[in-house]
C-alpha cells in the first residue's frame, strides 16, 4: 500500500485514480461544511492533509467519533487541484462513512493531545513518544545517517564487519564492563562458565580485521556500566568504529574524520526537506508561540549544518588545551574541576573549548599516556603523550575518540606489563599479531547517539535511541 511519503513524492504528477492510505490521526477539525483531517504514518516529516466536504448529518456524526491517535484505513481518496492555495493539490474524501475505516481505537485519556508537550513529558511515554513529529524526525534522521555512512564507506573501500558483542576483553581498561558470566558457574546460561562481558568497544577485533582488510568499519551496540546519569551517557549505546591500516599520523586520522563527517552533513543538507519538518507541529494543533519556537529550531539546525561544512574545524594539542583552560580558570571564572596537565578533560572543559572558546568542532590531540588506554601509540616526543585525538563539539563535548595504535610488539608488551595487564594471557590473540605482518594503523569510535543528537540540536541522547538504557530511571 502507499505511504504518506510516497504521496508527497507524487504530489506534482497526480492521477485521478482512487488512493488508499493508512495511518494515525494527528488531528481532526470539523467546520460547518468541511472537515480537515491530518493523517500521519511515520514515513514523512509532514502529515497528510485530507479534506472532507460534509454533505449530511450522518457524516458529521461519523466524523465526530474520530480522535487524535486512532488508526484509520482510508480508501477512495482523490487528488484535487487547488490552484489558489499554498499547496497546489490536496487529498479529498467524499462519502467518509464508506471511505474511512476506524482500525484502532484509543482510550479516553490518550496522552498525545493537541497541545505542545515537553521532551521531559514525552520521555515518560516510551511507547507513544515517536508519534510526535519532533521525535519521529530524529529516528528518521538516524536511519538516513546510517545509510549515508554505509554508502560513503563502501565507496571508499571499507568493509563493513560484524565483530562480537560477547567478549572477554576490557578494551578501554576503565572497568566499566557488564558481566555476563564468571568462571564459577559452568552452566550454559552463564556462558559455559567462561568469564564473559558485553563489549565496551569492538576496537581490538577491528584492529585484527584491519590487518587483513586494510579498511573496515562497524556500527555496533556497546555497553558501559558507568554510573554517570547525564544527558550524554547511556548504558547501551551504538558506536560507529573505523579501523585503517597504513596510517602514520594523527593528522591523517583527523583529516579523514573531518572529511567524512562533513560529507554526511552535506548529505543531510541536500535532503533537508525530507529530514526536517517545515514546522515540527502542524498549524492548528498548538498555540502560536510554541509553533514559532519550533520553526526557529528548524531554521537553526539548517544554519548550523551549513556552518559546519563551511568552516575549518580547529585542531589543538591537549597541552595547548590545558593552557587555554588554565587561563580561563585563573583569570575569568573557575571551573568546578581545576584543569591540570595529566588529568582527563572534564565535560565542562570540553564544552567550554568547543562551545565558548572555538565555537566550532575542535580536535584535541596528543593526550598524556596515562589518561588513555594501553593500546595507543606513544609519541616520540619526551612529554609522555600518545598519538590520539578526541573530537569535541559545542553543546555536547566529546563525540569521537581515536588514536594511532601501538604496532610494535615489544613496546605494546612493555606498556601492558607496566599497567599490570594480561598476566593470564587473555589478550595474546591481539598482541601476537604484532609479530605476523604488523602495520601502522589507527582508527576511531563515534558515539552514534551523541552524533545524531548533535546534528539534531537536541543535546539529550536519550531521545536519539528508542528505549534508552541508563543507570537511573531518569527522564532528564
Ligand atoms: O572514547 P571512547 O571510550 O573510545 C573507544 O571506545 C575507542 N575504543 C574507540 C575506537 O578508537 N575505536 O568511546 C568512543 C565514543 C565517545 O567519544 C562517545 O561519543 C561514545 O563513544 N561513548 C558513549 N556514548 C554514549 N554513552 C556512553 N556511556 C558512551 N561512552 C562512550
Ligand atoms: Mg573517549
Amino acid at each position: 500500500s502507499l505511504t504518506v511519503k510516497s504521496l508527497y513524492e507524487q504530489v506534482h504528477h497526480t492521477s485521478h485514480d482512487p488512493i488508499s492510505i493508512n495511518g494515525w490521526i494527528k488531528s481532526i477539525r470539523l467546520l460547518k461544511r468541511i472537515a480537515f483531517l491530518d493523517l500521519q504514518d511515520g514515513t514523512s516529516v509532514n502529515p497528510l492533509r485530507i479534506v472532507i466536504p460534509l454533505t449530511n448529518t450522518d457524516e458529521v456524526q461519523f466524523l465526530k467519533i474520530l480522535k487524535t491517535g486512532q488508526t484509520l484505513s482510508i480508501s477512495n481518496a482523490t487528488w484535487q487541484s487547488t490552484p489558489n492555495r499554498k499547496q497546489p493539490f490536496e487529498l479529498q474524501i467524499k462519502n467518509p462513512v464508506k471511505s474511512i475505516k476506524l482500525v484502532g481505537p484509543v482510550s479516553e485519556n490518550y496522552p498525545l493531545q493537541k497541545k505542545y508537550q515537553t521532551l521531559r513529558y514525552l520521555r515518560s511515554l516510551p511507547t507513544l513518544k515517536y508519534r510526535t513529529a519532533y521525535l519521529s524526525a530524529i529516528l528518521r534522521l538516524r536511519s538516513f545517517v546510517e545509510f549515508q555512512f554505509m554508502l560513503y564507506f563502501q565507496k571508499n573501500h571499507f568493509t563493513k564487519v560484524s565483530p562480537p558483542i560477547l567478549t572477554s576483553n576490557d578494551c578501554e581498561g576503565a572497568g566499566e564492563l557488564f558481566q555476563v558470566s564468571t568462571n564459577t558457574s559452568p552452566t550454559a546460561s552463564s556462558y559455559f562458565g567462561k568469564p564473559t562481558y558485553l563489549t565496551v568497544s569492538t576496537q581490538l577485533h577491528l584492529e585484527i580485521l584491519a590487518l587483513s582488510l586494510s579498511r573496515c568499519w562497524t556500527l555496533s551496540p556497546c555497553f558501559r556500566a558507568e554510573k554517570s546519569d547525564t544527558p550524554r551517557h547511556l548504558s547501551e549505546f551504538w558506536m560507529l568504529e573505523v579501523e585503517m591500516c597504513f596510517v602514520n599520523s594523527v593528522n591523517e586520522l583527523t583529516s579523514f574524520v573531518e572529511t567524512t563527517i562533513k560529507h554526511i552533513i552535506k548529505a543531510c543538507i541536500d535532503n533537508q526537506q525530507e529530514l526536517l519538518p517545515k514546522q515540527f507541529i502542524s498549524s492548528q494543533e498548538n498555540n502560536a508561540s510554541s509553533e514559532l519556537s519550533i520553526n526557529q529550531e528548524t531554521q537553526q539546525i539548517k544554519t548550523r549544518w551549513e556552518d559546519l561544512i563551511n568552516e575549518k574545524w580547529h585542531n589543538i594539542t591537549y597541552t595547548n588545551a590545558i593552557e587555554i583552560l588554565k587561563k580561563r580558570h585563573n583569570e575569568v571564572s573557575h571551573f568546578k574541576y581545576e584543569p591540570k596537565w595529566g588529568q582527563p578533560l572534564q565535560t565542562e572543559h570540553e564544552k567550554f573549548l568547543a562551545g565558548e572558546y572555538f565555537k566550532s568542532p575542535v580536535f584535541v590531540t596528543d593526550y598524556p599516556r596515562l589518561c588513555k588506554p594501553f593500546y595507543m601509540k606513544q609519541n616520540s616526543t619526551p612529554d609522555d603523550t600518545v598519538g590520539c585525538f578526541d573530537l569535541l563539539v559545542p553543546g555536547m563535548g566529546e563525540i569521537i575518540g581515536g588514536s594511532l595504535r601501538e604496532d610494535d610488539y615489544d613496546k605494546l608488551c612493555r606498556e601492558m606489563k607496566a599497567r599490570g595487564m594480561n598476566r593470564s594471557g587473555e589478550l595474546d590473540w591481539y598482541v601476537s599479531l604484532r609479530k605476523e605482518g604488523s602495520a601502522p594503523h589507527g582508527g576511531f569510535g563515534l558515539g552514534f547517539e551523541r552524533f545524531i543528537s548533535y546534528l539534531y540540536g537536541n543535546h539529550n541522547i536519550k531521545d536519539a535511541i528508542p528505549f534508552y538504557r541508563t543507570s537511573a530511571e531518569s527522564i532528564d
